[in-house]
């Protein structure tokens, strides 16, 4: 079997930015999404992402012609046929990652791998739905997938060695370097991570404001954001997501999730994306207050 296609299931801002990552490496990607705003928008946003690279000077307009044309976009899900990696990337929940895994089991090469990019969900479960279960494992991007270096990578009960170093090695070809994390809620980084950003959610509840809780933690710690804007960043409504999923994983009241969060998951203010989260933002996504 060649390996040089791989099929992204999901456009959004995650599936999105691994089809970039795959696609800038050389691989023929094929991101594929049923929701056909979705994949106007995917497009739309990698068009703007590369032209401002080109006007910045770090693309020149030939390397953006051909990273984009490697890559190509779908709304069938049968376009997963010839890929050897398929690299799921479906909204947060259990069901709809069950349900696609199902339908690309049964439309992918007998050969081909399926890895998921669940951020914290149970890698056995979902390979149980499929008839492939030693070819599914979990890897797991960060946000923006084409930036962050790092690939978590998580082995279900039953993932096979081949597997595993199939997907090790596309890793190293997209410069990825790769972590062994637990098929435990949160794997490894998020597990860390999320809770630090549910907690500084608890302050700005209690009564601080966002920047100072920013600022803290950018000048008191160096992270490149603080955790309200991250939170913002990577969206409220996946954060939330990611840590329900530990206080149901690992049955602890200390991954409570703050009810502020829930309270602006449940009136769309999703963060960066819906343009109003913890912060206000313009139509380009930059920030304009709070
Ligand atoms: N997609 C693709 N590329 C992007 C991007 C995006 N959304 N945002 C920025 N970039 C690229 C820019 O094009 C630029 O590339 P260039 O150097 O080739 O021109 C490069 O990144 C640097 O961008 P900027 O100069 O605009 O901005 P910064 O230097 O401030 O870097 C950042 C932006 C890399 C996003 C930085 O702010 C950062 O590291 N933030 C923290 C990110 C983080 O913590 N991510 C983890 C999130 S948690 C997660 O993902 C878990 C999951 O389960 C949701």
């Amino acid at each position: 079997m060649e390996k040089n296609k791989v099929a992204v299931v999901g456009a959004g801002l995650m599936g999105n930015g691994i089809a970039q990552a795959c696609a800038t490496a050389g691989y023929e990607v094929v991101n594929i999404d049923t929701f056909e705003a979705a994949i106007e928008k995917a497009q739309e946003t990698v068009e703007k992402l590369f032209n401002r690279k080109v006007a910045k000077g770090s693309m020149t307009e030939e390397r953006k012609a051909e990273i984009l044309g490697h890559l190509t976009y779908s709304g069938d899900l049968a376009d997963v046929k010839g890929a050897f990696l398929i690299i799921e990337a479906v909204p947060e929940k259990i069901e709809i990652k069950k349900e696609t895994f199902k339908k690309v089991d049964e439309l992918a090469d007998l050969e081909a791998v399926i890895v998921s990019n669940t951020s914290g969900l149970s890698i056995s479960e979902i390979a149980s739905v499929t008839n492939r279960p030693d070819k599914v494992m979990g890897a797991h991007f960060f946000y923006p997938a084409p930036v962050m270096k790092l690939l978590e990578l998580v082995r279900g009960l039953v993932t096979s060695d081949e597997t595993y170093d199939t997907v090790k090695e596309f890793a190293g070809k997209i410069g990825k370097t790769t972590v062994d994390a637990p098929e435990f809620p949160g794997f490894m980084v998020n597990r860390i991570l999320v809770p630090m950003q549910n907690e500084a959610a608890f302050m700005v509840m209690e009564g601080s404001k966002p920047e100072d809780v920013d600022n803290a933690m950018k000048l008191g710690c160096n992270h490149p954001m603080g955790p309200i804007e991250l939170t913002d960043f990577v969206g409220i409504d996946t954060m939330l997501a990611t840590m329900t999923g530990l206080y149901n994983g690992f049955h602890d009241s200390k991954y409570r999730p703050c009810p502020l969060l829930e309270t602006m998951v449940k009136s769309g203010m999703l963060g960066k994306k819906s343009g109003q989260g913890f912060y206000k933002y313009d139509k380009k996504g930059n920030k304009i207050g709070s």
